[in-house]
């Protein structure tokens, strides 16, 4: 078997790297004020460097008021003093370079917050002023302009216009303190490349795009009516007056030109909610060169979906020349943990279905963790296997199940608070991290955290697993090891195994991966397992279990790193928790 190093400096270093997205106000709180900051990352960059990541995204870390978890940014140029300063961000990012790990931001350019300079300029200026002009202000409809300008609903719930005192209307997808940004004006696209260049030459990597199929937008008057239609479905030819237009990847060929001033150049992943068939444009090496591909978060647990939803997106990727980003949980949505342990819905995606079951407090149905965590560990260790890049989201390497219970009064969600409770939210995926088995909020700060964190959360804590070879950790662990040492070309072949319960692939060099979605365990194929989502033996592999297998080949190195059938194997020694982070808060 070829054991190869993964390409550091690289151009294409993201093809394949393993990311792991840091929501900073909920990772580690160095401040003692309850909330997650820049100082909390770098006193465990130690963490991140023993986890064995490649790269690592973070939420937006800007000035806000927080009414979108920080995606309403004041000032994209900044730190949020509550989080940091600039000084803070570059150490985190030589501290994370120095272990090798590059660093993505958040970049969120749909809309500003609402006080954002240049919305407050834009309020104190006149009816078709350029202050306003960086915006969308529009006359309202109906005597006296009394009707919003449009029929065009917010993401959260309620219209997507709000009234100014001069009697306009400003457009926002979401929040009303989200004010959606013009980029049919200039001066906005300038000042993005402003920002582009500004992170970029403090050391960032990279950028997460937000709501990147939502700039462009169909402003011709009359503005075009949606008459109820699901605002977030958009057709297949670009014509939605807001969503995926063919236009907006005019915007993100001039973000590419930005991007390769640098070398390695700058890359960017969209987070576009589009159909599977217009997901590549995004990812183009013209435009942002990656976008998420949501397809396997949506996919139930079961071998049908995930083969269509894998040989679809290979192929896709495979003939437009990009590189799949695999991602499995996000703070957007509901910890595939727990919607593994939830009976699939009828005709839903596995994250409808969660939704569904959050309103419930996550009651109804009763969900089983240990079936839930128990896939998620398959899912996860598939996703690993796969070629493309996979995007980890923090807490999903201890096992974390979402946090359903979380009490009205504790909710920080505007998808809780504007649709009036007919959403929970997603702050259960948000709640702070465990990183000590006590303390006032498990050592994720000296006092407790922001959002509640449950009892559960101790024994599911770093320090309650680090030294534990059967723990979650310790698998993501082992295999982001081995993903590491099995380094190989964007290939995968589908093994005579595979069938309606087993999912089983190789990749160049012997590497395999096989699932069990089924009820009852199946053989193992012919060779060594070097890791496995739970134990293994007698040549089975049992239900729910992805194992990595490679061929009895006389490979040396792999033969000697591996061990026979163990479970979780322990290839990958632990090491002692002082050299991970530091000690736990008083
Ligand atoms: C993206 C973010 C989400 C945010 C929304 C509006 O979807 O992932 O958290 O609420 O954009 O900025």
């Amino acid at each position: 078997m070829e054991m190869s190093q993964p390409p550091a400096a690289e151009a294409d270093w993201w093809r394949q790297a393993v990311v792991y997205q840091i929501y900073p106000r909920s990772f580690a709180d160095s401040g003692g004020d309850g909330l997650g900051d820049l100082g909390g990352i770098i006193s465990r960059v130690p963490y991140l460097a023993w986890l064995g990541i490649d790269a690592v995204w973070l939420s937006p870390f800007y000035p806000s008021a927080r009414v979108d978890g920080g995606y309403d940014v004041d000032d994209y140029r900044d730190v949020d003093p509550q989080l940091g300063t600039l000084a803070d961000f570059d150490e985190m990012t030589a501290r994370l370079h120095g272990r090798g790990i590059k660093v993505i931001v958040d970049i969120v350019p749909n809309h500003t917050s609402d006080r954002h300079a240049w919305f407050r300029e834009a309020l104190a200026a006149p009816k078709g002023s350029p202050a306003r002009d960086r915006y969308i202000f529009r006359d309202g409809q109906g005597r006296d302009g009394a009707q919003p300008p449009s029929d065009w609903p917010s993401t959260f719930g309620g219209p997507a216009w709000t009234r100014v005192q001069d009697g306009q209307w400003y457009l926002h997808l979401f929040t009303e303190r989200q004010p959606d940004l013009n980029w049919q004006n200039r001066e906005v696209r300038d000042d993005f490349l402003t920002t582009l260049r500004f992170w970029s030459d403090r050391g960032a990597d990279g950028f997460r795009v937000d709501v990147a199929h939502g700039l462009a937008k169909n402003l011709v008057e009359p503005l075009e009516r949606l008459d109820g239609q699901a605002a977030l479905v958009s057709p297949l030819d670009g014509t939605h007056p807001l969503w995926d237009r063919d236009e907006v990847h005019g915007i993100y060929a001039e973000w590419r030109r930005v991007f390769n001033e640098y070398d390695p150049p700058r890359v960017g992943v969209a987070e576009a909610w589009v159909h599977p068939s217009r997901r590549s444009r995004y990812a183009s090496p013209d435009g942002l060169g990656q976008a998420f591909n949501f397809d396997l978060l949506e996919a139930n647990w079961n071998a049908g979906e995930f083969l269509q939803v894998i040989t679809d997106n290979l192929a896709d990727a495979q003939q437009h020349g990009a590189s799949t980003a695999w991602v499995l949980s996000n703070h957007d949505v509901v910890r595939h943990a727990s919607r593994y342990g939830l009976p699939a819905g009828d005709c839903l995606s596995s994250t409808q279905n969660a939704k569904t079951w959050l309103l419930s407090n996550g009651t109804s149905p009763e969900p089983d963790r240990g079936l839930g965590l128990l896939r998620a560990r398959a899912a996860t260790l598939l996703m690993l296997a796969l070629p493309g890049s996979a995007y980890l989201y923090q807490g999903e390497e201890l096992g974390l199940h979402e946090v359903a219970d979380l009490a009205p009064d504790v909710l920080q969600d505007p998808a809780f608070l504007r649709s009036g409770g007919a959403e929970k939210g997603r702050d259960g995926c948000r709640v702070p991290l465990p990183w000590t088995t006590g303390g006032p909020s498990f050592g994720f700060s000296t006092r407790a955290a922001h959002l509640p964190q449950p009892a559960w959360f101790g024994p599911l804590s770093v320090q309650a697993q680090e030294h534990d070879p059967a723990s979650t950790l310790a698998l993501y662990r082992q295999a982001l090891s081995w993903r590491r040492r099995f380094h190989a070309a964007e290939n995968l072949e589908w093994m005579p195994g595979t069938n309606g319960q087993v999912l089983h692939f190789g990749r160049p060099g012997g590497w395999q991966s096989v699932t069990n979605f089924g009820p009852r365990a199946v053989p193992l194929p012919h060779g060594t397992v070097v890791v496995a989502s739970s134990p293994v033996q007698e040549g089975l592999l049992p239900a729910d279990t992805t194992a990595w297998v490679i061929p009895p080949a006389p490979d040396r190195v792999a033969r000697r790193q591996s061990r026979r059938y163990g479970p979780a194997s322990d290839a990958v020694p632990l090491i002692r928790r002082d050299s991970i982070g530091p000690p736990p808060g008083p």
